[in-house]
């Protein structure tokens, strides 16, 4: 009896519930919602999902320990498919010489940029780079976050870019290899060398060694091209990875058509697309992870299509891109906050991209995301009446309470 929790009296308990596939059009803005909702825990599983009357009703829920959510939102707790959580000192100058005009390459030039974070990697231990990402961990569960994706990229040698997976993996994180970030200086003027050098030596042992489950690559102006792209990715991929791409977030160079045609799990950023590019990718089977986080850091003004995307039928999801050059935020009610006020998304869509179609961004859309009986027991509850309260009321945190895997994170303790 000891690992059941009933969260009882939900004024909107938003189930997410449906259909098994990532959430497009119309399905994107149903929430499944259940006035005066309840979730029933067996530990670390969801046992029962519905009317608190039935739920309290049931055998099961006989006697056990009980929060009472009356009058609040009880939702799926995010999942945050694209961060770079894994990272050294944040990059404060390169901050400030933005603020005063500087281009990208004069901070680079400057010594900023990708390569300020990567001599920080290098030379940490594995336990300083934990140290420092686990209280950015306790931030996002702090607020909603239950299921994270970590890229490594700021290592961008062999013992470098494995010492990130370790990590990223240790803090429970889902571990993304992202050795095509950017190129270390022992290749300068030689990108189709480091490709090569990836794609014989680096991914073959990250793969046999499971040490991640998706490969990703930052293909755009200025980064990789597309056939450098697709040769990393193809080797990945026959070597068992998953697939992601960084994607015209700065530029049209074919990255997103890229994904699409390499079956993509996800096609992240997208924020210049054609109406062709637009039409491609909602009859794909990859999600596309808007990171809007990242255009209001920069001070940009070209969001992500989201309106079209959606319109056309994508499956959209939302993540922070948590890193320390162009989205230094771990909270998903933010991006919410962004999403719906920038790229005009509704609360409910919102919702449901920064949730279950996050987790099929990550290939987890069978465990996480929703409030179902067998899923993982996952959830929050707010301090509000309506969900659409959650991206309205924006820049505070409005997460009372987060459950991961049964398991309350955060005080209020209950009777
Ligand atoms: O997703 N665009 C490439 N990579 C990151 C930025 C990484 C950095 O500046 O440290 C992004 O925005
Ligand atoms: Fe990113």
């Amino acid at each position: 009896m000891s690992g059941r929790l009933l969260i009882r009296g939900a004024r909107q308990l938003l189930t997410l519930r449906g259909p098994s596939g990532p959430r497009r059009g119309a399905s994107l803005r149903d929430l499944g919602i259940i006035e005066n909702g309840a979730v029933l825990l067996d530990g670390p599983r969801i046992l029962e999902v519905g009317p608190t009357r039935r739920i309290e009703s049931l055998a099961e829920a006989r006697g056990v320990r009980a929060i009472d959510a009356t009058g609040k939102v009880v939702m799926p707790g995010f999942v945050d498919s694209h961060t770079h959580l894994v990272f050294g000192p944040p990059r404060l100058d390169d901050y400030e010489m933005r603020l005063e005009g500087k281009s990208y390459a004069e901070i680079a030039a400057a010594g900023g940029g990708i390569a300020s974070s990567v001599r920080a990697i290098r030379s940490w231990t594995a336990a300083r780079l934990a140290s420092h990402a686990a209280p950015f961990l306790d931030l996002a569960a702090r607020h909603g976050t239950t299921t994270v994706e970590i890229k490594s990229g700021y290592g961008l040698d062999a013992v470098s870019e494995i010492k990130m997976l370790k990590v990223a993996a240790a803090l429970g994180g889902v571990p993304t290899f992202l050795g095509a970030h950017a190129l270390p200086f022992e290749f300068e003027g030689r990108p189709d060398a480091y490709i090569d050098w990836l794609c014989a030596e680096v991914i073959p042992d990250v793969a046999r060694r499971k040490l991640a489950v998706f490969a990703d690559v930052y293909c755009d102006r200025d980064a990789f091209t597309r056939e450098q792209a697709q040769r990393y990715l193809e080797v990945a991929r026959s070597h068992g990875l998953l697939l992601k791409i960084h994607a015209n977030q700065f530029a049209r160079i074919g990255a997103a058509a890229l994904g699409v045609n390499l079956v993509a799990v996800s096609l992240d950023h997208l924020e210049h697309l054609d109406d062709g590019e637009i039409q491609l990718i909602a009859r794909s089977q990859s999600v596309a992870t808007l990171l809007p986080g990242s255009v209001f850091h920069l001070g940009l003004h070209e969001y992500a299509p989201a309106r079209s995307l959606i319109d056309e039928g994508a499956a959209v999801a939302l993540a922070t891109d948590f890193n320390p050059g162009t989205s230094p935020t771990c909270s998903m009610p933010m991006i919410l906050s962004l999403a719906c006020a920038q790229m005009r998304m509704t609360p409910a869509e919102a919702i449901a991209a920064a949730t279950i179609n996050g987790a099929h961004a990550l290939k987890m859309g069978d465990r996480a995301g929703s409030l179902e009986a067998g899923k993982q027991a996952d959830l929050l509850v707010l301090a509000l009446g309506d969900y659409r309260e959650l991206p309205y009321y924006f820049g505070a945190n409005h997460v009372e309470l987060v459950i991961k895997s049964g398991e309350i994170l955060n005080v209020p303790k209950t009777g």
